[in-house]
């Protein structure tokens, strides 16, 4: 059985995609929008009725997804309208479901490796998390030639989760080396791919290297999660319906650039200071590598300041967005209270390596100039 976005209709190769897939007589199902209780509730039954031995999710994000949750959930008992009102209250996750292959047609989401999805609740106003062993997809497929025929501000959108989730999974303070080897790995191959995207290439290289930092990012925030950036995101998908990706890149740069600013005081890593000031190095660090002169990081390893080179991220960042005609977060019409006050109820806001609280998060968010961001206080 074959779940697929509405979009895989609208693709240059959907024409090949159909015809194989009818070759196999696959029973093919369309998820539409964002994943929901009551989309999976529907996915679900079909599943039950169908019992397929495997799934094949083709699509972005949402579409895996919905599969992963709904695969995982079919060997337990709850089933029918009861469904939804189960994974709004976190119900159990099976061990065990039906094994999903996710073939992502966008790069970035990381949900081809990830043992959690994202459900979006419109009746609360919340973003659910489903997860468990039998969430994460069994394989996947990346194939390069199905990026093609994606808009430019989708796949920026794609291209700033992918960054967001790598520089996020590394600084975490769940982070273990490997997470952050993969983090860093996601941003190193990402950073050089600013301009090529922004300047529209499309080539097979690019399309394949976005493939190579999405399944990084993913592999990263699987082991260290993410943090108060994909936090402050929900509640701009929720409010604004901006898309994740661009989401996250809008509030990247602001978060750099304060959490660049831990103190021994403001520090929540128990590895201290040092260590998240030497990973966040690490991060300016992979931009400069990209050749724009962006980066340019530098920490001692023993002083007190800030490190060195975050400003030229954050302005990379932004002219980004610009470029790939996404607004900036300082062009969102937002209610910053609001939003931060949203923002700390999520779990993943405090896994930030920098204490953040709801009035912290507000004046980090309303501060008008990126230059004043680094000396807001919280709690030292
Ligand atoms: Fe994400």
């Amino acid at each position: 059985m074959t779940v697929v976005s509405a979009g895989f209709f609208d693709r240059p190769w959907t024409g090949h995609a159909a015809a194989v897939l009818d070759g196999m007589a696959a029973h093919m199902r369309v998820h539409r929008g964002l994943p929901t209780p009551e989309s999976i509730a529907d996915l679900h039954a079909e599943v039950r009725a169908v019992h397929p031995d495997v799934l094949v999710a083709i699509g972005g994000g949402s579409v895996i997804d919905a599969t992963k949750v709904a695969a995982a959930l079919v060997a337990g008992g709850v089933g029918g309208p009861r469904l939804a009102a189960h994974i709004r209250a976190s119900g159990p996750v099976p061990t065990a479901g039906i094994p999903v292959v996710a073939v992502p047609t966008t790069p970035g989401t990381g949900a081809e490796v990830t043992p959690f999805a994202t459900v979006w609740d419109p009746t609360s106003d919340r973003k659910l998390s489903v997860s468990g062993p039998a969430v994460r997809p069994a394989g996947a497929l990346l194939d390069p030639q199905l990026l093609g025929g994606l808009p430019l501000a989708q796949l920026a959108s794609c291209v700033l989760d992918t960054l967001a989730q790598g520089i996020e999974a590394a600084w975490s303070v769940q982070a273990d080396a490997s997470a952050i080897a993969y983090g860093l790995a996601a941003v190193s191959t990402v950073a050089p791919l600013l301009d090529p995207v922004a300047n529209r290439c499309d080539s097979t290289s690019v399309r394949t290297a976005l493939l190579l930092a999405g399944y990084h990012s993913g592999a990263a925030i699987a082991r260290a999660e993410t943090t108060a950036c994909h936090a402050v995101s929900y509640p701009l998908t929720l409010r604004l319906g901006l898309a994740h990706g661009h989401a996250c890149g809008a509030v990247l740069g602001r978060l750099l650039r304060y959490n660049a600013a831990v103190t021994e005081r403001s520090c929540r890593d128990s590895r201290g200071v040092a260590h998240v000031r030497r990973v966040i190095a690490d991060i300016v660090d992979a931009f400069d590598d990209a050749g724009d002169g962006a980066g340019d990081g530098a920490f001692d390893g023993a002083g007190d300041g800030a490190v060195s080179g975050v400003g030229g991220v954050d302005r990379r960042i932004d002219d980004f967005l610009s470029r790939c005609a996404l607004p900036r977060y300082d062009e969102l019409a937002v209610d910053h209270a609001q939003v931060a006050a949203a923002a700390v109820r999520y779990s993943r806001c405090h896994n930030n390596p920098r204490a953040l609280d709801a009035r912290a998060l507000t004046d980090l968010l309303s501060a008008p100039a990126p230059s004043v961001i680094g000396d807001l206080q919280c709690c030292g």
